[in-house]
């Protein structure tokens, strides 16, 4: 028995990294996985291989840019049409912002670019999924934000980036308070340095830099976040809505 059996799941930003290892990981657990991303070519190729890799089509890509609504109402429309409902919606895409040593050295378009992306994306998802899941008495969203979100020093400089970070933490606090009766919950997850494609927007010298400040003395694998993840996003945390759960080798700790 698989702990998403029967659960139907979107996760954003599947294409690779921390979301490609999600939709697997959800997937070997029962659940069917809409996998969406805004590098179709990528995303085509993870879904090819996840669905080998289990001998089952679990997974499901669905181009999408999570800045814009009409993105979001055709992904709904398409899960709603394919399995008639969402059971859990894991707001993981996101962009990092550029290293810089002056952090006071705000770029406009750039920080509304991460802003919009970022913070807009996620609110629209949870926009789009939420009415169905409240009519349906229950759902699981996470957001997956980043230590980066709680403390300064690990996003390179990019104020943008935190900001972001830190925004999803109030988003989840508000959203799962007012909508705490209806059965859907809404959680965080704070990650701290994973081993993915996105810390190449770092240089090496503010990546070796954060890793010698994780007491544990690693960056994460992908799945090591996603174990979190899986836990939200399952009946077996039934009571947990509006929390923080921080995945980060003890880096918040100090
Ligand atoms: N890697 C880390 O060290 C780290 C640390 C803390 C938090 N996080 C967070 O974990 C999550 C996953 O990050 P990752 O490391 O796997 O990054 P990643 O860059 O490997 O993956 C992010 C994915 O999001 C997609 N994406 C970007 N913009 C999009 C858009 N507008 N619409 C749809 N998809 C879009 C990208 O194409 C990419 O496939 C992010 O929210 C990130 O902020 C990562």
């Amino acid at each position: 028995m698989g702990r998403l059996d029967n659960k139907i799941a979107i996760i954003t930003g599947a294409a690779g990294g921390q979301g490609k290892v999600e939709a697997r990981l959800f997937a070997q657990q029962g659940a069917r996985v809409i996998a969406t991303d805004l590098n179709e070519a990528l995303l085509t190729t993870a879904v090819a291989e996840i669905n080998a890799e289990l001998g089952v089509d679990a997974v499901i890509g669905i181009k999408h840019n999570i800045a814009l609504e009409s993105d979001w109402v055709d992904v709904v429309a398409k899960a709603h049409e394919l399995f008639g409902r969402i059971d859990i919606l894991i707001n993981n895409a996101a962009i990092p912002g550029k290293t810089r040593d002056e952090v006071w050295d705000v770029d406009t378009e750039e920080t509304s670019r991460i802003l919009n992306v970022n913070i807009l994306g996620s609110m629209l998802g949870i926009k789009a999924v939420m009415p169905g899941m409240k009519a349906n008495g229950r759902g699981s969203i996470v957001n997956i934000s980043s230590a980066a979100g709680l403390v300064g020093g690990i996003s390179g400089g990019s104020v943008a980036y935190s900001a972001t970070k830190g925004a999803l933490r109030a988003i989840t606090k508000e959203v799962a308070l007012g909508v705490a009766r209806s059965g859907v919950r809404v959680n965080t997850v704070y990650p701290g340095l994973i081993k993915t494609p996105i810390m190449e927007a770092f240089s090496q010298e503010v990546t070796d830099a954060v890793l010698a400040k994780i007491p544990a003395g690693f960056a994460a694998d992908p799945i090591e976040i996603a174990y979190g993840v899986l836990y939200l996003a399952s009946d077996e945390s039934r009571f947990v809505t509006g929390t923080d759960l921080i995945i980060d080798g003890g880096y918040t700790a100090q």
